[in-house]
């Protein structure tokens, strides 16, 4: 084997970077962790600054790039912005100032949607900045602009599930609120586009109706992770470790809070969480 062959087989091994602007992102690390379980990966969590969600574009792109340079530090091979805020937001200029392979989850699910409509008519729900952004109207209408897409912002929901009431009678009447409009439109898909939503799945499931399909993007991001990681020859030959020893968290502030909601996502119990007090020095 020449160096250059070593060097890359090195590579291969080395973890992929997810970010967030909080725990949300962990709903992405979830499908990660079911889909390569054998990948090894470094989450941050922008705990300190989140909501990402009612933030300027600017705002969000510069703390992307500050968490980007934090990972790319670790030696990451990949990076998956498991935020569709940033996603909506930073996604398309940080790509070009990167040399490793970036993903986020717009595009993944947007495409999903795409082909899971029968009307030509998605319902996308979101942050205020995603749904400001209208990304995933531009990357939907990019594939068929004949396709009607209506966007509503539920910024309620992101504090909602995380005081952990999912199936909470408040969180009921504010789905009913915010759904009201789009179940009126005879959507026939509906992304749930906020790292959030795919956690209130039931609550959308049972206002919505079984008719609906609903469409989560971490699923799909995770599959398009796959496939990203194959056309650049990065997919690891290791084998599986198991979630303990494998993948590192990093948070900018209360690390505890998020070691619990991380406890009640993930397939198994993670035993640390770093702090990361100075991300804005990145
Ligand atoms: N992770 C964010 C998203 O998917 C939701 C939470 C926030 O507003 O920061 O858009």
């Amino acid at each position: 084997m020449n160096d250059i062959e070593h060097n890359h087989k090195q590579e291969l091994n080395f973890p992929i970077g997810v970010f967030d602007s909080g725990v949300g992102g962990l709903t992405v690390v979830r499908e990660i962790i079911r889909n390569l379980p054998e990948e090894r990966m470094i989450y941050f969590g922008d705990t300190a600054r989140v909501p990402y969600g009612s933030k300027s574009k600017e705002t969000i792109l510069r703390y992307s790039r500050q968490i980007i340079r934090f990972l790319q530090r670790k030696g990451v091979k990949a990076i998956v912005v498991a935020c569709n805020t940033a996603s909506a937001f930073a996604l398309e200029e940080v790509k070009k100032e990167m040399d490793i392979p970036i993903i986020g989850v717009i595009k993944p699910g947007a495409e999903v949607a795409v082909k899971a409509t029968k009307n030509g008519r998605i319902g996308v729900i979101g942050t205020e900045g995603t749904v400001k952004s209208h990304m995933y109207k531009k990357l939907i209408q990019n594939h068929n602009d004949k396709i009607q897409v209506i966007e509503k912002a539920c910024p309620l929901f992101v504090p909602l599930v995380e005081e952990g009431l999912l199936k909470d009678s408040v969180t009921v009447e504010m789905a009913h609120r915010y759904l009201k409009d789009l179940k009126a439109s005879h959507i026939d898909t509906l992304i749930l586009g906020c790292t959030h939503y795919p956690l209130l799945r039931s609550t959308v499931r049972e206002i919505m109706g079984e008719e609906i399909t609903l469409v989560n993007p971490a699923y799909e991001t995770a599959k398009g992770l796959e496939e990203l990681l194959k056309s650049h020859n990065l997919r690891t030959t290791a084998e599986n470790h198991g979630i303990e020893q494998s993948h590192e968290f990093y948070v900018s502030d209360a690390e505890e809070k998020f070691m619990e909601f991380a406890r009640s996502i993930l397939p198994s119990n993670i035993h640390t969480v770093n702090l990361i007090n100075n991300i804005e020095e990145f």
